[in-house]
C-alpha cells in the first residue's frame, strides 16, 4: 500500500477524531508538452499527468457539514460549511475548488450528506501544474464513490471544468482536468479538445530529459489575463464566421495567412496566428515524437515559446528569462513555458549528460536576471486520478 496514502488517512483521523473509516484517493497534476491556449479553441494539446498530486482522505460524517482541511493551508485550520451552502470564499480561496465540485454533485441530485475532507498535496502552488484541477478531480472521484453515482471519468472531467468556469470564474478549457483524469504512466495524452477523445503516445525520450523549472513567479489565474485571451478568441471566432467561414472553433482553420486581410486589428491577428500555428505544431510534435526526432521536437518547443511571447503575450519577464538563458546552453534542444503562462513553470528538453552542469549555470544566471531563485523538478508521466485505499 502506498505510504503517503496511509499516512494521509492516519493524519486525517488524528485531526478529526472519531471513526477510522477514511477512504483515500489521489489525483495528479499535469505538465503540457505543447499546445498552449489551444484547448478552448478546440484543437490538439499534448499534456501528461505527473508524479506530483493531491491525496485526499474522506469520510462521511453525521453533522450536516462539509469540513475541509489542507496541509497546504494548515494555518486556516478546519473550514466548516453547511451541506446546502455554496458561497464562494475569498478568505479561504482553496476551499472553493472542492466546494464547486460538491455543488456539481448536488445539482445532479447527490446531496444531503456531509463529509470530512483532509487534503495533502505536493504540487507547488501557483506553479502552473494544475493543483486546482487535481483538487477538483480527487474530490469528484471521492464523491462518485461515496454516492455510488456511477459517473464515467469523462463526466467527472467535464463537471470539474464546469465548476471551474462557473463557480471559480475562470474560463479554462478542458486540458487540465482531462490530463488529470486520463493520465497514464509512461505516456502523454494527445487530446483532441474538439472531439473530447485522446490517444496515448509513448513518452520515451531515450537519453534526453524533460526538466521542469519553476520560475517561482506566482500568479492566480482568475486574476490574470487568461479570461481576456479567452474573450479575444471568442471575438476572433465571430470575425471569421462573419467573413463567411462556418467554423465551430478557431482550430478548424489550418492556415492563418489568408486571414491577414480579414482580421484588421493587429493584436487580434497575432492572437489568431498563435492559435493556428500552435495547433499545427502539436500535430508536428506528435509526428516527430513518433519518428524519434527529438531535435525537431525541441525546435517546435522553441517556436511555441516565441509565439506565446510575441503573438499571444502570455509569458512575462521570468519565463522569457528562462528561455533566453536556457536555449544557448550545450545539450538544450528546446525550451518553452508550460501551462497558462504569466509565471509558473517552463520545460527544458536537454540531453541527460548536460543536466547537472545546466542546473548550476542556470541557478546563477536566472537569479541575477530576475532576483528569484528557481526550483527544478524531475517529473515522470503518471497515472490519472484513482482510489488508493
Ligand atoms: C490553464 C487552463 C487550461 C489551458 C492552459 C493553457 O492551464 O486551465 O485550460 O487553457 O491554461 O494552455
Amino acid at each position: 500500500m502506498n505510504a503517503i496514502a496511509r499516512n494521509t488517512a492516519v493524519a486525517a483521523l488524528n485531526l478529526f477524531g472519531g471513526s477510522p473509516d477514511f477512504n483515500v484517493y489521489f489525483a495528479p497534476g499535469r505538465v503540457n508538452l505543447i499546445g498552449e491556449h489551444i484547448d478552448y479553441n478546440g484543437g490538439l494539446v499534448f499534456p501528461f499527468a505527473i508524479n506530483f498530486g493531491t491525496y485526499l482522505a474522506v469520510r462521511e460524517n453525521d453533522v450536516q457539514l462539509n469540513r475541509f482541511y489542507s496541509t497546504n493551508f494548515a494555518l486556516q485550520g478546519v473550514v466548516e460549511i453547511d451541506v446546502d451552502t455554496f458561497v464562494k470564499s475569498d478568505s479561504c480561496f482553496w476551499t472553493n475548488y472542492p466546494l464547486g465540485v460538491i455543488k456539481e454533485f448536488y445539482d445532479r441530485g447527490f446531496s444531503g450528506r456531509g463529509f470530512d475532507f483532509y487534503f495533502f498535496g505536493d504540487i507547488p502552488a501557483g506553479a502552473g501544474l494544475s493543483s486546482s484541477a487535481s483538487i477538483e478531480l480527487v474530490t469528484a472521484i471521492a464523491l462518485n464513490d461515496f454516492y455510488d453515482a456511477r459517473l464515467q471519468m469523462l463526466d467527472m472531467v467535464l463537471l470539474s471544468q464546469h465548476s471551474e468556469n462557473k463557480f471559480i470564474g475562470l474560463n479554462c478549457g478542458i486540458m487540465d482536468q482531462y490530463a488529470v483524469g486520463f493520465g497514464k504512466e509512461s505516456f502523454a495524452v494527445l487530446l483532441d479538445c474538439g472531439a473530447l477523445s485522446h490517444d496515448y503516445v509513448n513518452f520515451d525520450l531515450n537519453h534526453v530529459s524533460l526538466l521542469l523549472i519553476n520560475t517561482n513567479k506566482k500568479r492566480r489565474l482568475s486574476e490574470s489575463k487568461y479570461n481576456e485571451r479567452f474573450a479575444e478568441c471568442q471575438s476572433l471566432l465571430r470575425i471569421v464566421n462573419n467573413a463567411g467561414y462556418n467554423v465551430k472553433s478557431l482550430c478548424e482553420i489550418v492556415d492563418y495567412v489568408p486571414f491577414e486581410s480579414i482580421i484588421k486589428n493587429d493584436v487580434l491577428f497575432r492572437r489568431f496566428r498563435h492559435v493556428v500555428s500552435e495547433n499545427n505544431r502539436v500535430h508536428q510534435t506528435a509526428r516527430a515524437l513518433n519518428d524519434g526526432d527529438l531535435s525537431l521536437v525541441g525546435s517546435l518547443l522553441n517556436s511555441s515559446h516565441h509565439s506565446l511571447r510575441y503573438d499571444y503575450e502570455v509569458t512575462g519577464k521570468e519565463l522569457d528569462a528562462v528561455a533566453d538563458i536556457a536555449l544557448p546552453f550545450d545539450g538544450v534542444l528546446g525550451v518553452r513555458m508550460t501551462g497558462a503562462g504569466f509565471g509558473g513553470c517552463a520545460i527544458v528538453l536537454i540531453s541527460d549528460d548536460n543536466v547537472n552542469a545546466f542546473k548550476d549555470f542556470f541557478d546563477v544566471a536566472y537569479s541575477s536576471a530576475t532576483g528569484l531563485i528557481p526550483s527544478f523538478y524531475s517529473v515522470k508521466s503518471s497515472d490519472g486520478a484513482k482510489k488508493m485505499i
